[in-house]
């Protein structure tokens, strides 16, 4: 398979930090086209900031980074902004932890999902509203005509997440990041949305960098998992590798870290989908 996405040697630096504390500190992975990754670690271990430098959403006044993110060959991390937007609208999308606070309270949720279509493609409003109905049925959302008319606070959680896909996957990317898009939800919910990113996966055969600070909730969904520990990688294997011989003392630890109501909805192998 081909590579998607190659990070080399990342490192990001918050201007107001304290010297000498990068906030990602050397990270190298990279996603292979149709891939799902996962990645985890402890709070404030720099997964989102991550992300971010792989989303282009850092804040570049306030930051300082190095290495390289490229993606489908096209280097992200130093390119301009017209570039990156390009990328943005088209190659890579995001999902995030709160579906409020990204979706715009006083907007109908059909333009909120047709959003990226309407800045980034030339399509025409009937075609752009076509493809959001049809990448809300993807999202397994009910009745995408009457919806597209609600207000963000008139749906559940759980629906909201699911908006949230759509929006994300409406311009066909190749790769999604979902920064712990599942935290905010309750275990069934959160096994939803999990089953639903693993078809969208197969379906599209859309790549997926899945951030969560839960190992278990990673292991449903991808093969290899990087473990991030103070800005770096500290162990890189499959997840059924690291849970049956984690390397590393905080590998296990984040696997002892377990609320034992979760371990009860644990597929028996890693990555079954029958269990979802
Ligand atoms: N806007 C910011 N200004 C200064 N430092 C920041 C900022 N955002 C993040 N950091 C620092 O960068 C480091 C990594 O944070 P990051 O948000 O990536 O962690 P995380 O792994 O996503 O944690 P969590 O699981 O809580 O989401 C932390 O030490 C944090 O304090
Ligand atoms: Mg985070």
């Amino acid at each position: 398979m081909a590579e998607l996405l190659s990070v080399r040697d990342l490192r990001v630096r918050f201007h107001r930090a304290a010297p000498g504390r990068c906030a990602v500190d050397g990270v190298s992975f990279s996603l292979e086209e149709g891939e799902i990754l996962g990645l985890v670690g402890e709070s404030g271990s720099g997964k989102t900031v991550t992300a971010m430098a792989v989303s282009g959403l850092l804040p570049r006044r306030q930051t300082e980074a190095s290495g390289s993110v490229t993606l489908a060959g096209r280097e992200l991390l130093h390119c301009t902004e017209a570039q990156l937007r390009a990328v943005q609208g088209s190659e890579l999308a995001v999902v995030f932890q709160e579906p409020m606070t990204s979706l715009d309270p006083v907007r109908r949720i059909g333009p909120q999902v047709e959003e990226s279509l309407r800045a980034h493609t030339r399509l025409s409003a009937g075609e752009r509203r076509q493809r959001a109905l049809e990448a809300m049925a993807q999202a397994e959302l009910p009745d995408p005509e009457a919806l597209c008319r609600k207000y963000p606070h008139e749906l559940s959680g759980g629906m909201l997440q699911r908006v949230m896909i759509a929006a994300a996957i409406v311009s066909r990317p190749k790769l999604l990041l979902a920064d712990e898009p599942t935290t905010a939800l309750d275990v069934t919910i959160q096994a939803q949305i999990l089953a639903l990113l693993k078809k969208l996966n197969r379906e599209t055969h859309m790549a997926i960098l899945f951030i969560s600070h839960d190992l278990h909730v990673v292991r449903k969904l991808c093969r290899r998992v990087a473990v991030m520990r103070r800005g770096r990688i500290v162990e890189t294997d499959t997840a059924e590798a690291l849970f049956r011989a984690p390397r590393e003392d905080y590998t296990r630890q984040l696997i002892a870290a377990i609320p034992t109501r979760d371990r009860r909805l644990l597929p028996e192998e890693p990555g079954e989908e029958a269990s979802l």
